[in-house]
């Protein structure tokens, strides 16, 4: 298992209590929350009301709750007990919600094939490029169906903003940004392909909502 920012930052209770506010309270946070879903909804077309989906990972509930909302029978992991804390209580009581646990990505405790599908939002570009391999093996193996997954184009106006202000001053988190063809390239290492790709604002916003589909392995 490999150390990186976002795997211990979000343990604090001081970042997870403010996760929600510091990012989807204003104007531009709520409407970055509404695009990402609604591309969501776009990727999840193949997946029925009622699949099995787990939520990886789930944070404070933003995105397990939607799916929740959207008729899916739901686990939500995630390292963060602080973190999870604000989803158990924001979705303790909801009927489809199997359980919120904690689990690492990079070994998850599922058996092979047990879900129809597995959604990861605001996590790829926390990680750095050889444990997100493995994490995406992960999500592979726990999967029978697609992985809906956002990633950071760094081919956008946002991007560029972002390298902008790193000139000006030291970024607080690494970022691990990568191209469609990056994408490609790494579900393709993970035994994945690319069968839809969403962009919440094409050319401006980073975030990039994709369905990578179980493919059979080529190289062995
Ligand atoms: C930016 S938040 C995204 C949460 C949620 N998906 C959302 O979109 O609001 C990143 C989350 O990744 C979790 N995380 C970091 N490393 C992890 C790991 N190795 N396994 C599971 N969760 C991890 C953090 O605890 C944090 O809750």
């Amino acid at each position: 298992m490999t150390e990186y920012r976002a795997k211990s930052a979000y343990q604090q209770t001081g970042e997870a209590d403010t996760y929600d506010a510091a990012r989807f309270r204003s104007l531009k946070g709520r409407w970055e929350d509404r695009l990402e879903k609604r591309a969501m909804i776009m990727a999840l077309r193949d997946v029925p009301s009622g699949a099995r989906v787990l939520d990886l990972p789930c944070g404070t509930g933003r995105i397990t709750e939607f799916l929740l909302d959207l008729g899916y029978k739901v686990v939500g992991a995630d390292i963060s007990e602080p973190m999870m804390a604000h989803a158990r209580e924001k979705l303790g009581d909801h009927p489809n919600l199997e359980t919120l646990q904690q689990a690492d990505a990079e070994s998850l405790p599922y058996a092979d094939a047990e879900f129809d599908a597995v959604t990861s939002i605001r996590f790829s570009n926390h990680v750095p490029p050889d444990v997100r391999l493995r994490v995406l093996k992960e999500m592979r193996r726990v999967s029978k169906g697609p992985i809906i997954i956002s990633y950071c184009n760094p081919n956008t106006i946002s991007a560029l903003k972002r390298r902008v202000k790193a000139l000006i001053r030291k970024p607080h988190a690494p970022w691990n940004p990568a191209t469609p063809r990056q994408v490609a390239a790494e579900a393709a290492q993970a035994g994945l392909k690319v069968s839809q790709a969403h962009a919440i604002i094409p050319l401006v916003s980073e975030t990039v909502v994709y369905a990578l589909v179980v493919q059979p392995f080529t190289d062995r």
